[in-house]
This record gives structure tokens, sequence and C-alpha cells, in this order.
């Protein structure tokens, strides 16, 4: 199918139900962050189906250490930019550290919030037991909301470690448990993140909603990388489940390095480029 061609059923906008509809009918769902409007129109016009404004934005558009710090005005002032931007994908926000786990009272005030302000479609939340009285909250009055197992960079601190989750019976019997209580609590999908592909296989033949995996093996009903990692702009960020589509680090480098040739050698702007 040409996805940059434009027929309605590529171009029909996104919804929660559309996800679910692609699970049943065997389409995988492609998703990828966006943290502006640049990129997110380009994600769109490229039939992306879903557009996460991932708190990765601390490390990727930040330069962060880890995804900790990111504020709710922040993840505010993203969702916007990508939203003027993405048009058809579904947009997810990624709510930050800290604005979900104080309560399920807080976790729906700051939910609304963010939905409020920014027209995004859904949020998304970290977490498995811990999160399911904030997700009931929230699906019940209107706001959507994607679960995300396995690795759950938020607990950096916790777990010490980026290392693959669910290696061990117990701590995968516990994410699969944890992911059927996400369903129940009404999730529309969960991201599953660094896991065994065999225990991504399980959770999505387990559940009726959709899993988005990333390093999570094939399996999955949807796939999603951080843009930066899928176009090769991050360097020294290798995983074993990053592909890189694009060395747009080096193409980037390469170009400037020719301009400021250029304008070091006054062969920029020469008269064509000049009023
Ligand atoms: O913040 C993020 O970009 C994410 C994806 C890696 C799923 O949570």
């Amino acid at each position: 199918m040409d996805y940059a061609a434009g027929s309605d059923q590529v171009f029909r906008k996104v919804t929660t139900l559309r996800l679910l509809e692609m699970k049943k009918a065997g389409i995988k769902i492609s998703c990828l962050t966006a943290y502006d409007a640049l990129i997110a129109r380009i994600l769109d016009e490229s039939g992306i189906d879903l557009i996460l404004v991932g708190d990765s934005l601390g490390n990727v558009v930040q330069g962060k250490e880890t995804t900790l710090p990111v504020t709710i005005e922040e993840t505010i002032y993203h969702t916007k930019a990508v939203l003027q931007g993405a048009k058809r994908p579904l947009v997810v926000a990624d709510m930050p550290f800290m604005s979900f786990q104080v309560s399920p009272e807080e976790a729906f005030r700051n939910a609304g919030k963010i939905m409020k302000e920014t027209g995004c479609s859904a949020l998304k939340l970290e977490g498995g037991k811990l999160v399911v009285d904030a997700i009931a909250r929230m699906t019940e009055a209107g706001i959507p909301a994607m679960g995300h197992l396995g690795l759950t960079p938020q607990s950096i601190n916790r777990f010490g470690t980026y290392k693959a989750r669910g290696t061990t019976k117990d701590e995968a019997d516990q994410i699969l448990n944890d992911a059927k209580l996400l369903e129940e609590a009404g999730v529309f999908a969960i991201v599953l993140e660094k896991i065994p592909s065999e225990l991504g296989k399980k959770i999505t033949e387990s559940l009726a909603i959709p899993t988005i995996g990333i390093g999570a093996g094939p399996y999955c009903d949807g796939q999603i990388l951080v843009y930066t990692d899928m176009l090769g702009l991050t360097i020294d960020f290798s995983p074993r489940f990053v592909r890189r589509y694009a060395r747009l680090y080096d193409g980037i480098k390469d170009a400037t390095i020719k301009y400021t040739e250029d304008v070091k050698n006054k062969n920029f702007p020469n008269e064509q480029e000049s009023y």
C-alpha cells in the first residue's frame, strides 16, 4: 500500500477504537515518538498511526541523563507543538514522573490538565498494579489511558539498571498479571519495553487490547521507537532493539561542515542567493 498517497483508508483519523480494530484485523500499528511540530508533520505525512510525546524528551531534547526531571508544563509545551503538526495519528502524551504516583485523584487531575490544555487524545502512565486505580478513574471520566510495562525508565533509581525485564519466571508472571490488571482497569493499549519476545507473545495473545513493543519482539500488535534512534540522530545509544533507517547524525554533520567551509571560503552566498 502507498502510505504517502492519501487514500481515505490510510488517512482516516486514528482513534483508540481504530487501534482495537487494527489488532482484530491483524494490521500492525506503527508508532514513533515526536516532540515538535516539524517532525510530527513528517511522521504524519509518512503514515504513522500513533505519535507518543514521550518523557524521553528529557533525554532527547533536554540532554538529561534520565526522564525524571520532565515536568507537566514541559509535557504540555511539547504536546501542543506536536499537535500543530500531526493531524491523522493518535497523539498520546506521557505523564511525567510524580504526576500520577501520589494518588489516583492527583493522577486524574494532572491527566485532565494535560488533555485539556493540549488537545491530545490519550495519556500514557508507567507501571502495573500501583496505577490501576488512576487508570480506572481516568477511563471512567473519558481520558483514555495507555499502560507501560517491562522496563519502565521512571523507575531507574529503584532498579539501578536499564537491562531487560521479565527474564525470570517470577518477573515474567508479574508483568503478565499487571498487563491483565491494566486491561481490566480500562487501558486501550500497553507499551511493552525490553522483555523477552516469548513474554511479549504471551501477553499479546492474552489481551484483547493492542500491545506496542519496544524491544519486546515481533509478536506485539505494534512497534514504537524513539524517532531520533530510528533516524540515526543518536549515535551513543545502540540497544539491540533499535534499527536505524537513516544516518542523520552523519548527514547533518557533513552538511554543517560543508556550509561552514563555504562561509569561511566566501562561497556562500553567491550572486543568485543575494538581492
Ligand atoms: O518516553 C518514551 O519515549 C517512551 C517510549 C520509549 C515508549 O516511553
